[in-house]
């Protein structure tokens, strides 16, 4: 049995791999982040038509690769064609959208931890939870810790019943006045707040309530070390490579 995720939950998490430094989301990404030394990454996976879980952000591929259209349209092989490199820089020409066994496959060799945010297309919560959890079941075989994250609290809910020995995370933008009751509700053990709402009196309340709290996406070394100073036990960043040495 691995240890849980919070137990070596590093300081500095890398977002989207280290989306600053690659294209996001890709293995050259994770390969990057574990590079300039990150210990552990925040990346999102989602579905394509034919149910394979793929590591992307968006819901339409349009920003990131050379297509268009939703990915929960597309085929897995209709997705495997689209260069999701050359749009961050032509050094990258080439690369693809990794599925979520590759990526385990690579973290499992580059030896990180991993935050996965479940991130379903609207309406399509229940099965990407259920094929995630499912595959997590069958494949992560205790390799390295993971904490499952999500901004949907019915993803979190189901993702929860089929693998409930890993950890959850209950992402928001700002911190309603029920957030106690939204952790309780999703089985969350941490809440995870974009940092223009990240307040002192905040981190100081949901952490006195037994939940860890952490912060994205923070790039800013001043902004990053007030966080931290302030006790928040993560921040996820697009550049590892500035923040490490804050820590
Ligand atoms: O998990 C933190 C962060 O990734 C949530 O927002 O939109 O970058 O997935 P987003
Ligand atoms: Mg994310």
């Amino acid at each position: 049995m691995t240890t849980s995720f919070f137990d070596t939950m590093p300081r500095i998490i890398g977002h989207r791999g280290a989306r600053g430094l690659a294209p996001e989301n890709t293995l050259v990404s994770f390969r990057k982040a574990a590079e300039v030394g990150t210990k552990s990454i925040e990346i999102d996976v989602t579905l394509t038509a034919d149910g394979v879980p793929v590591i992307h952000h968006d819901m339409d591929v349009k920003r990131c690769t050379d297509g268009s259209g939703p990915i929960l349209l597309k085929t897995f092989e209709e997705i495997r064609d689209l260069d999701a490199g050359s749009w961050f820089s032509d050094q990258y020409r080439g690369v693809r959208i990794p599925t979520l066994e590759e990526t385990l496959d690579c973290l499992a060799d580059l030896g990180i931890s991993l935050n996965l945010e479940v991130k379903p297309c609207a309406g399509w919560q229940v099965p990407t939870a259920e094929t995630v959890g499912q595959f997590l079941n069958t494949h992560l075989k205790d390799r390295f810790p993971i904490l499952l994250s999500s901004f949907d609290i019915e993803a979190l809910v189901t993702i929860g019943r089929i693998t409930p020995h890993l950890p959850l995370g209950y992402l928001t933008e700002a911190i309603a006045p029920d957030w106690e009751k939204r952790l309780s509700e999703a089985g969350a053990a941490s809440l995870h707040v974009q940092r223009e709402f990240v307040t002192e009196a905040a981190v100081r309340d949901v952490q006195s309530a037994g939940y860890k709290f952490l912060v994205y996406t923070v790039n800013d070394e001043d902004e990053a070390k007030r966080l931290l100073d302030w006790g928040v036990d993560a921040v996820i960043t697009d550049y590892p490579d500035r923040l490490l040495p804050l820590i």
